[in-house]
């Protein structure tokens, strides 16, 4: 007899490192016979992972499970999972425990490999919430199920150890670790052979990468800078990146890195949060602004035609409108090729929530619309310098409004439109091509193909 098979559906939210969970988690459930579903009503299990980083993210996760209350009632078999971030925290867990029965699994940020175990006994008839506290040794060998053939996240770090005090992610995602640097480049190699083209290191504090690692045996320790030059030699990686950034922790030794591995990609995501020092020290972030602009200033003249870009937070407790002004004068100092802009959010078992003086949500909007306008401006002035230009794209594929045109990315991660020219039909994602920029915008540019060959390297 035929039987039909059952189909999975993984939703991430938040940040690359949930990206990377969902297809741990998509791959598991793959192992255990389940096939991809296109859409949440053709899936028999839905797993949702969630973010809690801002007060928004989790609200769009437990708007997204709320929906889910009326699709099981069409589909009474349906599984509905949740993990992710947001459970790490014990008041979502009650509130799912309490307030939706329809969600049948729980599990956390450090148990995802418990998965099949977990789901054999939901497939079963239990309701089942298992999360873990604490982060044991990192688990090696999981399968992944990965969204992209040509480009694929790496982790090289998990958690983080650094406190800043507005943040949650040290407490749902624990302290940090590292993988071992053979693991991270068995990974790669074995991208590479699968057509993989670019690799993406990811970590909350990449910088910090291989604190903790027990000596090699010849007694030396890994660092960053260490691990960039290794990855650095894969054959068939054609793009290597990283992020996060902690600007306290770049030093010259891994500048000196970027600059001289040839694969590594010009492009620095260095988080700002602030540019009043006063600030930066209310946040723990264990910079001065003037130490931030000088690394920009050394990364600029290690790194030709470098781009920045960083997240910036408005609305941190007792931030004055004086505060405010230094961190637009620090965006107008580093000229950031982009930045993400966030309002502060308080997170209950953080510093900073029980911090006095929080500010009123007016202000934090007056804020956060002034941020933008200076940094779109600045964002557009860089782009504009880049007209005329000739840059190296990596394929992504069709662009998703016209598919007549390409998309991708440049070194520097901007990303591009281009209108493909006589061989376009023929490129796919993960070739490089060379396009010519005619219209730089604010987070795109568009260009044409340009008749040139490509060179080695970098061009942008
Ligand atoms: N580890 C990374 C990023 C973690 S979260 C780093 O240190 O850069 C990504 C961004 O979200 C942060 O850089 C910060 O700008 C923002 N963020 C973190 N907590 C926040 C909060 N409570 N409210 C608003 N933004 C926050
Ligand atoms: Fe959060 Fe700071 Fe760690 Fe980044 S470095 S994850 S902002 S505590
Ligand atoms: Fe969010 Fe967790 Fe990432 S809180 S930003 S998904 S580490």
């Amino acid at each position: 007899m035929h039987v039909e098979q059952k189909k999975a559906r993984v939703v991430a939210f938040g940040c690359q490192m949930n990206e990377r969970d969902a297809e741990t988690i998509l791959g598991l459930l793959e192992q255990i016979g389940y096939g991809r579903a296109a859409d949440d009503i053709g899936a028999d299990v839905v797993i949702f992972v969630t973010c809690c980083v801002r007060e928004n993210a989790e609200n769009r996760a437990i708007g997204n499970l709320g929906d889910m209350k009326r699709l099981k009632a069409q589909k009474p078999g349906m599984i509905i999972g949740i993990c992710g971030c947001m459970v790490q925290q014990e008041h979502v867990r009650e509130m799912v425990r309490n307030r939706m029965p329809w969600v049948d699994l729980v599990f956390g940020t450090h148990n995802i490999h418990r998965l099949p175990e977990l789901m054999a006994r939901v497939e079963a008839g239990e309701r089942v919430i298992e999360v873990w506290d604490e982060a044991h040794e990192v688990v090696e060998g999981l399968p992944a199920s990965r969204a992209f053939r040509h480009k694929a996240f790496v982790n090289i770090t998990y958690g983080c150890n650094n406190f800043c005090t507005y943040c949650i992610v040290p407490y749902v995602r624990g302290r940090e670790r590292s993988r071992r640097p053979d693991d991270v480049l068995a990974e790669v190699r074995k991208l590479a052979i699968s057509g993989c083209r670019e690799v993406t290191l990811l970590g909350q504090n990449v910088n910090s990468y291989g604190r903790g690692l027990p000596p090699e045996d010849d007694g030396g320790l890994w660092g960053f800078a260490d691990l960039l030059r290794a990855v650095d030699t894969v054959d068939g990686i054609a793009r290597i990146r990283f992020t996060t950034s902690h600007p306290r922790d770049f030093s010259d030794e891994m500048i000196e890195a970027v600059a001289s591995c040839s694969k590594v990609c010009e492009h620095f995501h260095l988080p700002l949060q602030a540019g009043s020092d006063r600030v930066l020290k209310m946040m723990n972030r264990g910079y001065t602004s003037r130490r931030y602009v000088d690394l920009v200033g050394r990364i600029r003249q290690a790194v030709p035609g470098a781009s920045i870009t960083t997240d910036i937070m408005v609305g941190f407790p007792g931030e004055t409108e004086a505060d405010f002004q230094a961190t637009l004068d620090i965006v107008r100092e580093a000229r950031f090729d982009a930045a993400f802009t966030f309002i502060y959010s308080p997170r209950e078992g953080t510093r900073a929530a029980s911090m006095p003086d929080q500010a009123p949500e007016a202000v934090k909007r007056d804020r956060i619309y002034r941020l933008i306008e200076l940094v779109n401006a600045t964002a557009e002035g860089v782009n504009e310098s880049l007209r005329g230009r000739v840059v190296e794209v990596m394929v992504d594929g069709p662009s998703e409004r016209d598919p007549s045109i390409l998309a991708g990315r440049t070194r520097s991660n901007k990303m591009v439109h281009w209108r493909p020219g006589g061989q376009g039909g023929a490129l796919a994602p993960g070739d490089l091509a060379m396009v010519r920029v005619l219209e730089p915008r604010t987070w795109t540019l568009h260009g044409e193909a340009a008749d040139v060959p490509r060179e080695a390297g970098r061009v942008d």
